[in-house]
């Protein structure tokens, strides 16, 4: 259903890899729901993933660009805001990445500049992504920022490995930078905490399977999917949210308020009796 929520606004949307991708679905998303945006990934993902497929299907143009280099950046942004015909109302920043992670080092055993590389790419890019932003003052006023979380910020999980500091610090500086971006130009940033969803990223996590499954359990109203997440930042795109910023929101089924559920408790007690 589409309800025109983002007409004749323009966006940049970091992260799209493929259709299983969080951001593909924003992209989608927003495209129905009347936004036009240029899409952007690392110059090595263009030729893993099918971001052209999204492009075509949505009219937008792709400008590839790695979110750590401050030099991409600012060609992005620039370019971007020539190809949309002015300033930008949107941005979403959807990308994670550990080296150790992938590597399977566990998090008693990180190689410190692998958890250097990915706190860059995990939490730094977004600073730097928000500096470019903000030093071209290319937003909208009333725009909003959104980047992408998970609960490990503030729980354990220990899986999530070095992952998890990263968002830690992800959130942290959308406070912080969210501070600076509301008072002198009148934009929102915010995180959302999205349930675990089975996408490359989040199927590179070790033990995700018997995760997402335990997770699906726990929540009342089950998992989010990637397109529930991608409906959820249409709502923060729009202008129905004009005073949300600076805030971590969890979208994740009610998961994060558990203590347990029934049907882990059963799933315990079935062991127990076998
Ligand atoms: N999948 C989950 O379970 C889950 C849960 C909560 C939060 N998240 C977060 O959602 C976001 C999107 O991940 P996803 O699950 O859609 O997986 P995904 O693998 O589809 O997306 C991750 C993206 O990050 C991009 N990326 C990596 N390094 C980059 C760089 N240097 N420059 C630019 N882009 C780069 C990848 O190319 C990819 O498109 C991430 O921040 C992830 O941590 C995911």
């Amino acid at each position: 259903m589409s309800y025109g929520l983002l007409k004749g606004k323009r966006g940049i949307i970091f992260g799209a890899l493929d259709e299983n991708s969080i951001a593909w679905k924003t992209a989608e998303r927003v495209h129905e729901e009347g936004g036009s945006f240029v899409l952007t990934n690392a110059p090595i993902a263009m030729r893993m993933g099918t971001i052209n497929q999204l492009a075509e299907k949505t009219g937008a143009a792709i400008i590839p660009a790695d979110a750590t280099s401050l030099e991409d950046l600012e060609k992005l942004v620039s370019e971007s805001v020539e190809v949309l015909g002015g300033k930008l109302d949107f941005v979403l920043h959807s990308i994670g990445m550990s080296v150790n992670v992938r590597k399977g080092r566990s998090y008693t055993d990180q190689k410190y500049d692998w958890t250097a590389k990915g706190w860059d790419v995990s939490a730094g890019s977004f600073h730097k992504v928000m500096q470019v932003l903000y030093k071209q003052d290319v937003m909208n006023e009333w725009g909003s920022i959104v980047a992408l979380s998970y609960m490990a910020a503030q729980r354990v999980f220990p899986d999530y490995n070095d992952m998890a500091d990263n968002k830690a610090f992800l959130e942290s500086i959308a406070r912080s930078f969210g501070y600076f971006f509301g008072r002198d130009k009148k934009v929102r940033v915010n995180t959302i905490s999205q349930s675990p969803t089975p996408t490359t990223a989040g199927k590179g996590i070790k033990g995700f399977d018997g995760f997402i499954s335990y997770a699906e359990k726990m929540s009342p109203l089950g998992n989010a999917s990637a397109l529930d997440c991608a409906n959820y930042t249409l709502s923060l795109f729009s202008d129905l949210t004009r005073k949300v910023t600076l805030q971590n929101l969890f979208h994740d089924g009610g998961f994060s308020n558990m203590g347990v559920s029934d049907a882990v408790m059963q799933a315990f007690e079935e062991q127990q009796n076998t």
